[in-house]
């Protein structure tokens, strides 16, 4: 059995999908793989370090791919660096799928069997292989980050013979993963933390790490059986934008994570919001791929508003975190083809077709999109 990778076709993207780590882990198992030269400079990774490993580096995606069973990527290659993938073979990374942009025909036409890791069923047994989980908890991280680089404000208090600094005010909008990160990391960072979500739950786990709760009861349960989101109702959505409104013009720093799945990101912050904010403030909005949690985001761009609000747009914040992305994404994709695509007894490829995991994250195969999520 062989995998392989390409180096990722997006200038925005720095992760790769296979890690020396991973590849020892192949490896060992007896699966051959191959790599494209300068796959992993991104993520600090040179080629030797692959080598050592025990790949392969070849040089160019045709000549990593010849003959892999099982192509690795992070985002959907571009379409010529696809016609590489062989005919008939596996393709498995983060495809997008419930974008609406997403176009499997280049995908059907190779009749590439592809699974969207995106949609592992976020069961106990597959916590290990959850790249949402993963990169989403470096996204909330990095978003402070880089909302901490755009600020002049200082986010600690500090006390000096000059006197006082107070601490910075952030506010972070939804309470998920990378909700949740965000706001431990604004924390450490000594920021004084609101937070808001829609499911209830969410509540004591924000407390837990310090941050103030804003509470806008909810007259149904907000959370489906999977423990998404629901969408809300206008009366709830009038009632949180006046909650919002208020807390908001004082904040330094808002982050919002807020997303539904299949769904447009529900907007949170209108242009009257970002208008009562203090010049200077920083939004960074998490949900910029889905649409934008802000009126006003602009999609992979850093906009500066009439009223001196820097509101950054960027879908690639775990990327901009490449170096520790990359190890857990393919940590998560090595446990993923490890147990349920190979037979450690023969060492050839074996695909648990019945498991749930494999059904749920199956969305092309034979020449036809075939995941229910995406077939009417
Ligand atoms: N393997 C597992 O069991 C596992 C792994 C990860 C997450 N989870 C659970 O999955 C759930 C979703 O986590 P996620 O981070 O993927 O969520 P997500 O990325 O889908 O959404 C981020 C957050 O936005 C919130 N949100 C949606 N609409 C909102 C609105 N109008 N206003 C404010 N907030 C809004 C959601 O409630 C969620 O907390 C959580 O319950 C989490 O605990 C389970």
């Amino acid at each position: 059995m062989k995998i392989a990778a390409a180096r990722e076709s997006s200038p925005l993207e720095s992760r790769v999908a296979l890690t020396p780590d991973s590849v020892k882990k192949f490896v060992a198992l007896g699966i051959q793989v191959s790599i494209e030269s300068g796959a992993g400079l991104g993520s600090g990774i040179a080629d030797d370090a692959y080598t050592a490993a025990g790949a392969t580096v070849a040089a160019s995606a045709a000549e990593a791919f010849a003959n892999a069973d099982i192509v690795v990527c992070v985002d959907t290659p571009a379409e010529d660096v696809l016609a590489h993938i062989p005919q008939g073979s596996i393709l498995i990374g983060m495809l997008n799928p419930l974008d609406k942009l997403t176009d499997f025909s280049a995908l059907n036409a190779r009749s590439i069997h592809a699974y969207a890791m995106e949609f592992l069923p976020r069961i106990s047994r597959a916590q290990s292989m959850d790249v949402l989980s993963s990169q989403s908890n470096l996204a909330g991280y990095r978003a402070v980050i880089e909302a901490v680089a755009a600020t002049s404000k200082t986010i600690p208090m500090m006390m000096t013979a000059a006197g006082t600094i107070p601490p910075a005010k952030v506010l972070v909008l939804g309470v998920g993963v990378a909700g949740l990160q965000a706001i431990a990391t604004a924390k450490r960072l000594g920021a004084v933390v609101s937070a808001f979500d829609v499911r209830a739950a969410t509540k004591e786990q924000a407390e837990s790490l310090g941050a103030k709760f804003i509470e806008v009861p909810a007259a149904d349960n907000a959370e489906t059986s999977g423990g998404y989101a629901k969408e809300m109702d206008d009366d709830y959505k009038r009632r949180q934008e006046e909650a919002l409104a208020a807390v908001i013009k004082t904040q330094d720093i808002v982050i919002t994570t807020a997303l539904i799945p299949g769904k447009p990101a529900p907007e949170l912050i209108t242009k009257a919001m970002v208008a009562s904010m203090k010049a200077g403030s920083v939004i960074v909005d998490l949900a910029a791929a889905a649409g934008g949690n802000c009126k006003l985001t602009k999609r992979d761009d850093a906009i500066q508003t009439e009223n001196g609000v820097v509101l950054l747009g960027y879908t690639n914040l775990s990327s901009r975190a490449a170096s520790d992305a990359s190890p857990l994404y393919a940590r998560n994709l090595f446990t993923f083809i490890s147990t349920l695509m190979f037979d450690k007894t023969t060492k050839t490829l074996k695909i648990l077709s019945d498991d749930e995991l494999i059904k749920g994250t199956l969305v092309t195969k034979g020449g036809k999109t075939v995941h229910p999520a995406l077939v009417a």
